[in-house]
């Protein structure tokens, strides 16, 4: 008999409500912690754009649909190419979605630091300036 389908970890999370709730509860850490400023300096007034594009790139890279994502036709390193990216910016982006993978209810706490650690791999390669002040130790 033929092994069961995987879990994807897109479902094992628990699908788009999840997706979306880990986006929206990151952004509003972004917005709402002063810790968390000059990260939230980088990004426009308006937050709803970028979250869409994080919601769609977060599902995309779970597993999930992937055709909002792929028709942006975007890599998402070059995306962050031009910013000004330092290790404790870095940092304050990891900190804020490790705090918000955490607080999603249904999480395998395995599956979120997981995904997290991959993320931090990601933000760790976006540093694109030397460090001013000491990053929070997530990177
Ligand atoms: C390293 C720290 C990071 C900083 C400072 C940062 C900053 C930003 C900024 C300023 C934007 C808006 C760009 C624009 O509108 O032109 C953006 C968009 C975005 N970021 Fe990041 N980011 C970081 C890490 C990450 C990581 C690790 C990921 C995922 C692996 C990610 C995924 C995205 C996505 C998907 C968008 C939306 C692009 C779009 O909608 O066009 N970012 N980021």
């Amino acid at each position: 008999m033929a092994d069961p389908a995987p879990i994807l970890p897109y479902e094992a999370i628990g699908g788009a409500p999840a997706v979306s709730a880990i986006v929206s509860r990151f952004y509003a850490l972004m917005d709402e912690e002063t810790d968390y400023a000059p990260l939230r300096a980088m990004h426009a007034a308006d937050l709803g754009p970028v979250a869409e594009g994080l919601e769609q790139f977060l599902t995309a890279w779970l597993g999930g649909p992937s055709q909002a994502w792929m028709a942006r036709n975007a890599c998402v390193m070059s995306l962050h190419r031009g910013l000004a990216v330092t290790p404790a910016i870095a940092g304050q982006w990891v900190q804020a979605m490790a705090r918000a993978v955490a607080a999603q209810p249904g999480i395998d706490p395995r599956l979120g630091e997981a995904m997290v650690a991959r993320l931090a791999q990601m933000a760790h390669a976006m540093i694109s300036r030397p460090a001013s002040q000491p990053a929070p130790d997530m990177l």
